[in-house]
């Protein structure tokens, strides 16, 4: 992706600590990736939003997302932005575009190639940037930065995964049907762990916290102290 740092207001890319938060679709990853990086003070990487918008500029542009070779050439060649909550595309606003069910189903599919992911590599340990970056995804740890100060793998039950998008998705106003989320959702897991590039899973020196069946102050209190143990072990 063409962009010299992710970020609008980074400029000293490369060097600073990271927290990983790797799991599967729908634990709130998120969520609570974006509470604790407002805690810390911290740059937030969602790196799920550079395979979707990768994924909505493969079908705009009418690029195969079964061809990773093409994949690779055209995430070179976009321009992807981060500016907090909002992604641009070529400078176009597409947050909305790209938080479609259909959207997380063709991310899925192009982040399964070599290419896309080696196009993304750079661009992604680019962010970074002091004081520090919080960053989500399924590889953050395992593959994009294993040095990472902590590492956090958030799992939860398909059920209750499920039932968090139908509700994600009906408060935003969107049509959603629940037996075709979970239905949805095992798919993408299953792709997402079992391809060989990069696959989803709980990354060396991982720590794994369940939410199942907990509210969202109960699991960010939980990373909360985690992240400041880590901090507090390095000195920082
Ligand atoms: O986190 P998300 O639902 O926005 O991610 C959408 C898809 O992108 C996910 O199903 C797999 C892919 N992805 C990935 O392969 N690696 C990442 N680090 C983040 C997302």
């Amino acid at each position: 992706m063409k962009q010299s740092t992710p970020f609008a207001d980074a400029s000293d890319a490369g060097a600073a600590p990271v927290i990983t938060i790797d799991g599967p679709s729908g634990t709130g990853k998120g969520t609570i990736a974006g509470l604790l990086a407002a805690h810390l003070g911290w740059h937030l990487l969602d790196s799920g939003a550079l395979y979707r918008t990768l994924a909505l500029a493969a079908r705009r542009w009418n690029v195969d997302l079964d061809a990773g070779p093409e994949l690779g050439r055209l995430a070179a060649q976009v321009r992807v932005r981060l500016e907090g909550e909002r992604v641009r595309l070529n400078g176009e606003d597409v947050s909305e575009a790209i938080r479609t069910a259909e959207a997380g189903a063709d991310a899925s599919r192009v982040a399964v190639h070599a290419d896309v992911r080696a196009a993304l590599l750079g661009w992604q340990r680019d962010a970074a940037a002091a004081p520090g970056l919080v960053a989500d995804g399924r590889d953050m740890g395992s593959r994009v930065f294993p040095d990472a100060l902590l590492k956090i793998y958030l799992d939860a039950s398909p059920e209750e995964r499920a039932q968090r998008r139908y509700k994600q998705l009906k408060d935003k106003g969107m049509d959603a049907n629940l037996r075709d989320l979970v239905q949805a959702l095992r798919a993408r897991d299953q792709r997402d762990r079992e391809r060989s590039e990069s696959p989803l899973q709980v990354p060396s020196a991982g720590i794994v916290v369940d939410s199942t069946s907990k509210s969202i102050d109960e699991v960010f209190t939980q990373v909360r102290d985690l992240a400041e143990a880590a901090l507090d072990s390095a000195g920082l």
